[in-house]
């Protein structure tokens, strides 16, 4: 068969298979499934059912993340582990974290049929809540993995005030078992992830895929603003403390100064004012903070300069801060190792390799406490992504998964950690 044929079928099986899992949404119109809820366990069952079509083991873990395993030539041999996250943001592409698990199947399902085995195992991991939506617990099923949760984050709960280790409960797992899922160093060779590249580099120069350098860290906070609520026609301005013009403030103040400095971003993606009734001053308003950088330096720096300012607004006007970091995680690089074999294996499919750093959080963020990572983008069109229009073609779904099929056939293990 054509080799671009070939290739495009096996992308046009992968964007149906996607297609299937964008199906399962909380929000039927848009695509939005977070952490143990009902289409989470849905989404599983569809993976676990793939997963064993394509000759692995497949199980839930005691975290929730969708876990199978391909034997080596022989059993219980160290493994490379690939993978991503089954979780979206609201009103979600269906391609951010899917592409990278289902890629993923692909290619072992293309081994097993040929019969293919290696001195090492290859796990396919469906992290469970990547993106932390429901519980603000962002990397949780990668950091399980890792090892490296914290037993707090089982107090975290819900915006209808579902504690996690509840939900776990009635995902049907143990609160108590979290630490069951961590991995040992010795059983993990590598961790190698496809994903989108969700920004328009690829797209602008004509390439299918691109070799990831780094992944910048981030910084969130969760910003609380208590002025005093009032009537809208009675308080005279100069008397008021109102919480939500003070957030207005600070959110232009997070936007001036990350635009001031390169290699920063800043974003306030969520905001709740109260009592949010059109005639009464605002007097209680909690607001998002995302900054990111390639340099740690340059984001501690900007998370400091940005409480400062929220702390000198609230003297300003009146209003009394509360700023509280929910996530924090230190920018990553790629092991070089890795990178090599995986530039490799995109010159083996005769195409030009573009090293580039990732501006997004990923998995492999947290599975870089547990082993050397590596990370394969795929072009995304207009670079768009957490958005309905976040779209890829067959032809690149197709690339991506040769290409990750080949670095597996020619993947070498490293002795010593990067
Ligand atoms: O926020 C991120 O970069 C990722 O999508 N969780
Ligand atoms: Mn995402
Ligand atoms: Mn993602």
């Amino acid at each position: 068969m054509d080799r671009r044929v070939a290739t495009t079928d096996m992308g046009k099986e992968i964007l149906s298979r996607i297609d299937q899992l964008a199906a399962l949404t909380e929000t039927p119109g848009s695509l939005t499934r977070t952490y143990l809820t009902p289409c989470h366990r849905e989404a599983a069952n569809l993976v676990l059912g793939w997963m064993s079509a394509a000759g692995m083991d497949a199980s839930v873990d005691p975290v929730g993340n969708v876990v199978g395993r391909y034997e080596g030539n022989r059993p219980g041999l160290p493994a490379l582990i690939l993978g991503s996250h089954l979780d979206t943001v609201r009103d979600a592409g269906k391609f951010d974290g899917m592409l990278g698990v289902i890629g993923a199947i692909a290619c072992v399902d293309a081994l097993n049929r040929a019969g293919e085995r290696f001195d090492f195992a290859i796990e396919v991991v469906g992290f469970g809540d990547e993106e932390g939506v429901r519980f603000q617990s962002t990397l949780f099923g990668s950091r399980a993995l890792a090892g490296t949760l914290e037993a707090a984050v089982l107090e975290s709960r819900d915006a209808d005030g579902v504690r996690l280790a509840d939900a776990l409960r009635a995902f049907g797992l143990d609160p108590a078992r979290i630490d069951a899922a961590a991995r040992r160093p010795e059983q993990v060779l590598a961790y190698v992830e496809l994903h989108i590249e969700q920004g328009p580099v690829l797209e602008a120069e004509g390439l299918p895929v691109g070799v990831v350098t780094s992944i910048a860290g981030a910084t969130r906070l969760d910003v609380r603003l208590k002025g005093e609520p009032g009537h809208a026609g009675t308080v005279p301005m100069a008397m008021r403390r109102d919480a939500l013009a003070a957030a207005a403030d600070a959110i232009l103040a997070v936007e001036r100064h990350c635009t001031a400095t390169a290699g920063l971003v800043g974003t306030v993606g969520r905001i709740e004012a109260l009592p949010g009734t059109v005639n009464v001053i605002p007097g209680d308003v909690r607001f998002s903070i995302d900054i990111r950088a390639e340099q740690d330096p340059l984001r501690h720096r900007a998370v400091e300069a940005v409480t400062n300012a929220i702390a000198a607004i609230g003297e300003r006007r009146g209003v009394c801060p509360t700023v509280r970091k929910t996530h924090d995680a230190p920018s990553r690089v790629c092991a070089p190792w890795l990178m090599e074999q995986l530039a490799e294996a995109v010159r083996g499919e005769g195409l030009a390799v573009r090293r580039l750093p990732s501006g997004a959080g990923h998995d492999a963020m947290a599975m870089a406490d547990l082993t050397d990572v590596g990370m394969l983008f795929v072009r995304c069109e207009r670079g768009i992504s957490h958005a309905p229009a976040e779209s890829i073609t067959a032809e690149d779904a197709g690339t991506a998964a040769r290409v990750l099929l080949r670095f597996i056939r020619s993947f070498t293990p490293t002795q010593e950690r990067s």
